[in-house]
This record gives C-alpha cells, structure tokens and sequence, in this order.
C-alpha cells in the first residue's frame, strides 16, 4: 500500500495558478493516482490536509501500513522541521514530488528542508510526477 500525502493548499488545486500548479483538481488528480497505481498492480491510500499537525499524525500512523509514501508537503517543504522529523522516522522509501519546478522558482521555494530525509525527488513534471513516483517506488520495492 502506497501513502499518497498532499499537504498545504493543495487542496486548492484548479484554482491555484495553472502555469505552475495545471488545471486538475485534486480529486483528478488523486484519480489518475489510483489508476496509475492500479496499472501497475498496486494500491494507493490518498491523503490531504492543510494542518500540518493532522500530516505528521498521519505519517506516523501510515508506519503501520505503507511500504512506501509519496508526499508533496506543499509550502511546508521549504519551512517545516517537523514534517522533516516525521518523515526521518518512516522506515519505508519516500518519494518528495512537487508538481512546479521549485528549482526555478522564488529563492524562498529552492530550499527543501525535507530534501535529506526522501529517497527520491520528482520536481517540475506536474501531475504526471505522481506517475513517475509511482515507478520509482515499484522500482525501489522490487529490490528491497
Ligand atoms: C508545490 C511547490 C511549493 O513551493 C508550493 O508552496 C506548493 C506546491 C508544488 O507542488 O509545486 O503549494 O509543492
């Protein structure tokens, strides 16, 4: 079972500026996950808050029951120590994906304050990063 976390605002999605974020909403996008999931035999749990509390509560409690987690925090990337040490706790691989290029973006959004604690990150390559994470962890898992 794949963790599938979106944190702050993104819940906000199809409303938020298209040129960086597209035009899906997330319960689109949250749909192609569990095709894409299903596609490729596996299952995914989708998750979004925008309390950062009600994140790190769920993170600890997918311990129990993924064997592998995807998560965009959202701004919470760029500030949030404590979904950092939440995740430095999660045993399985994580994938970080953020749907714009925050590599090309405003100084304040270059930063990832999660970056060391992820197994992989997908940047800038929209809704279909969520895809490409899928794989990476099919991938990860195959070999573990
Ligand atoms: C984001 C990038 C963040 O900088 C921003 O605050 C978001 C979304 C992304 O998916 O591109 O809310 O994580």
């Amino acid at each position: 079972m794949i963790a599938v976390f979106n944190g702050v605002n993104l819940n906000m999605l199809g409303q938020r500026d298209p040129a960086q974020y597209g035009t899906l909403t997330l319960s689109e996008l949250e749909s192609r996950v569990y095709a894409w999931a299903g596609e490729r035999s596996m299952t995914a749990r989708c998750f979004q808050t925008n309390h950062e509390g009600v994140l790190i509560d769920h993170i600890h409690e997918s311990r129990g029951w993924a064997n592998g987690l995807i998560i965009n925090p959202g701004a919470w990337t760029h500030y949030s120590y404590a979904i950092r040490d939440a995740l430095e706790i999660f045993t399985a691989p994580i994938v970080e994906v953020h749907l714009s290029d925050i590599t090309q973006r405003e100084e304040w959004r270059r930063h990832s304050v999660i970056g060391d604690v992820v197994d992989h990150t997908i940047s800038g390559q929209g809704p279909d990063g969520y895809r490409a994470a899928l794989d990476w962890l099919q991938e990860a898992l195959a070999h573990a």
